[in-house]
């Protein structure tokens, strides 16, 4: 298994270039299957999770190719049994997403649920809901979801009793092929859901709303191919804003949205960093004093601090000149990095849903490992700014998410490296 050494100290300078969302592309993945004509995504990230997705879809009968590093060609033309096994969804919850679109197109789907995962229950209740009161009728079967809609889907009225992410984007897979309008309310407002209705509307789907907390879909009885190109990784483009924070320098960061940022540029310029937007694709990260202010941070839904952000931030106020409180809203169980951090001599006082960072001069190498993706790269940021080594275990989180994420650090100058097992 690969490890990660990072000795800490030198500043990042330079420019680091930002690839597509993997949580967008996730979910444009899905969307190849309600079409029978190609779907062509650009600016397409090649991480361990797209290609969990692209053996699913192939499983499900997509063809797929890579013609470049940065493109990916689906074309579901000729579908298999609409049968989504455990082995291929119990790693990764949004290809339960799949769910939603082989109803839409089959009128029956069998799909094993997701299951539980390190960051807390996540069940999937919301996304089945939305999907009934279209009309589907399913059942649970043994770890399975047993979904048919002999007649079609049904447009309907759907409130969500809280934002759901996945939930808001499973809904609009399904309701694009549905028999009329379907509204959905309190939808969760985050870019990526932005990116699939815009992907979706290409392809002939009538979404309008999306990025705002109440998006109508007018169904239509089929949809055509499209090029869409995935709008840039937010949370990609916040770490790596984060790892100059904590390392200090003058980097900036390219082919991003700045402002899908906005809450993280305020909460970096009240720790002291300076953040100034250079056009509408980049933005330019200083970071001068020798150590960092503290501020308080609560994750909430977009527009708010994202929850994919909160262990990267907390790693950086790790060394702040001060206490800072973190409260996670979104998922239960997100605090697992704060011991890790500890290992390096963080102070951090977790109390069920609120962590309280007491500021350390100087945080010191070690071991550590982490068990989500989020918490991985905090691990790797904190390593940035220790004095001495940091080894950085069970390195495939880091891979389901970051692409070249030794490759870019290096190159703004970090002391960084992956090591194989063997050697
Ligand atoms: C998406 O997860 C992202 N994943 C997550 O990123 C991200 O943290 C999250 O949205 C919030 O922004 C992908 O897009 C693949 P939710 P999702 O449904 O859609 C509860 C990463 O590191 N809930 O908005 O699963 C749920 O348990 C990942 O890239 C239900 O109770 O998030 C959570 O507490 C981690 N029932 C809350 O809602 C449901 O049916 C919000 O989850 C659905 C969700």
């Amino acid at each position: 298994m690969d490890r990660i050494l990072i000795n800490g100290g030198p500043r990042l300078n330079g420019r680091v270039r930002i690839n597509g969302a993997k949580n967008s592309a996730l979910k444009l993945m899905a969307a190849a299957l309600l079409s029978d004509e190609p779907l062509i995504l650009t600016n397409m990230p090649d991480l361990a999770d797209t290609r969990f997705m692209a053996t699913l879809l192939e499983h499900l009968g997509v063809n797929i190719t890579r013609p470049s590093e940065t493109r990916m060609d689906l074309h579901a033309n000729g579908l298999a049994e609409p049968f989504a096994p455990y082995d291929l969804v119990r790693k990764m919850r949004a290809t339960f997403n799949v769910l939603g679109p082989l109803l839409a197109r089959r009128g029956t789907a069998r799909v094993s649920l997701p299951g539980g995962c390190a960051i807390g229950a996540r069940p999937v209740d919301l996304h089945l809901k939305a999907l009934e009161a279209m009309g589907a009728q399913i059942e649970l079967d043994e770890g399975y979801a047993v979904a048919q809609a002999p007649k079609g889907l049904q447009g309907a009225q759907i409130s969500f009793p809280f934002v759901s992410v996945g939930a808001t984007e499973h809904a609009m897979l399904a309701a694009v092929l549905a028999d009329g309008e379907t509204v959905l309310n309190n939808a969760a407002r985050e870019p990526e859901i932005t990116d699939l209705a815009d992907c979706l509307n290409a392809m002939g789907a009538r979404i309008t709303g999306a990025g705002s907390a109440s998006i109508i879909i007018t169904g239509v009885s089929s949809l055509s191919g499209t090029t869409h190109r995935v709008v840039p990784d937010r949370i990609e483009a916040g770490t790596y804003a984060l790892a100059v924070a904590a390392t200090g320098g003058d980097v900036i960061v390219e082919n991003c949205v700045p402002d899908h940022l906005d809450v993280l540029w305020d909460r970096m310029r009240a720790i002291g960093v300076q953040v100034e937007g250079q056009d509408d694709q980049s933005v330019r990260i200083t970071q001068n004093n020798e150590r960092c202010g503290a501020a308080d941070i609560e994750t909430q839904a977009y527009p708010g601090f994202p929850t994919d952000l909160q262990a990267q931030f907390m790693a950086v106020v790790c060394r702040a000149d001060g206490a800072s409180i973190i409260r996670e809203t979104i998922f239960e169980n997100r605090f697992m990095h704060a011991p890790e951090l500890s290992r390096l001599g963080a102070d951090i006082t977790v109390h069920g849903r609120e962590a309280v960072v007491r500021g350390v001069a100087q945080l010191h190498g070690a071991p550590v490992m982490a068990t989500d993706l989020r918490a991985s790269v905090s691990l790797v940021i904190a390593g940035l700014m220790a004095k001495g080594q940091t080894e950085v275990n069970r390195v495939y989180h880091l891979d389901r998410g970051f692409e070249g994420l030794e490759r870019k650090l290096s190159a703004l100058g970090a002391d960084i490296k992956r090591v194989s097992e063997a050697g």
